[in-house]
């Protein structure tokens, strides 16, 4: 059974079928983003998360990421730290590189904005294959911190990326809003 909160997320998601290739029905957030209800309502939702983990930092993951997790820090009184694509960060970084289905990316963070006090709350959109969460695990315990869990919007089960997360966590939750 469907929350309120559920319903009205679920309804602000808009389908795109054929994009950014043909068989892929490609999850559209910006509806979300452009209803202030349904946006607050989803940073109040995360917000929770962080304050239910015992979260010290936000990590958004490039780019929704940054859209839903800044807000989410702002009203859990957190730090926000992004995990940006190789190459946009211009401090010393830490970089992780993980396959993608066709070829590999990687992803950096800079190493001085994690210590070994935070416990970090990661926040996307979509979790898929759990490649780009994966990583960002790896990148947040290398620069000595804990995860306090991985939030996202949405999770796209039948890519099984919550099994291929499990050994990561380290017993972190992982929730799907
Ligand atoms: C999407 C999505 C997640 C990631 C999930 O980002 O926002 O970050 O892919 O996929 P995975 O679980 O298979 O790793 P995308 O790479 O499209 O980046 P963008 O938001 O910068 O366009």
């Amino acid at each position: 059974e469907l929350t309120d909160i559920t319903t009205l997320l679920l309804s602000r998601i808009r389908d795109v079928a054929d994009y950014p290739e043909p068989g892929v029905m490609f999850k559209d957030i910006t509806p979300l983003l452009a209803d202030p209800v349904a946006f607050t309502a989803l940073t109040d939702a995360f917000a929770e998360v962080a304050e239910r983990t015992g979260a010290t930092k936000v990590v958004g993951l490039e780019a929704r990421g940054f859209i839903l997790g800044a807000p989410v820090a702002v009203r859990a009184g957190l730090g926000f730290v992004p995990v940006r694509k190789a190459g946009k960060l211009p401090g010393a970084t830490l970089a992780q590189a993980y396959d993608l289905e066709y070829g590999s990316a990687e992803i950096e963070v800079h190493a001085e904005d994690l210590t070994a006090d935070d416990r970090v709350l990661i926040v996307d959109d979509v979790l898929a294959t759990g490649g780009t969460a994966e990583a960002s695990i790896q990148l947040i315990h290398r620069a000595g911190a804990e995860v306090a869990g991985v939030a996202v919007l949405m999770e796209l089960g039948f890519l099984e990326g919550r099994p291929r997360l499990e050994a990561a966590l380290r017993g972190a939750p992982l929730e799907a809003l």
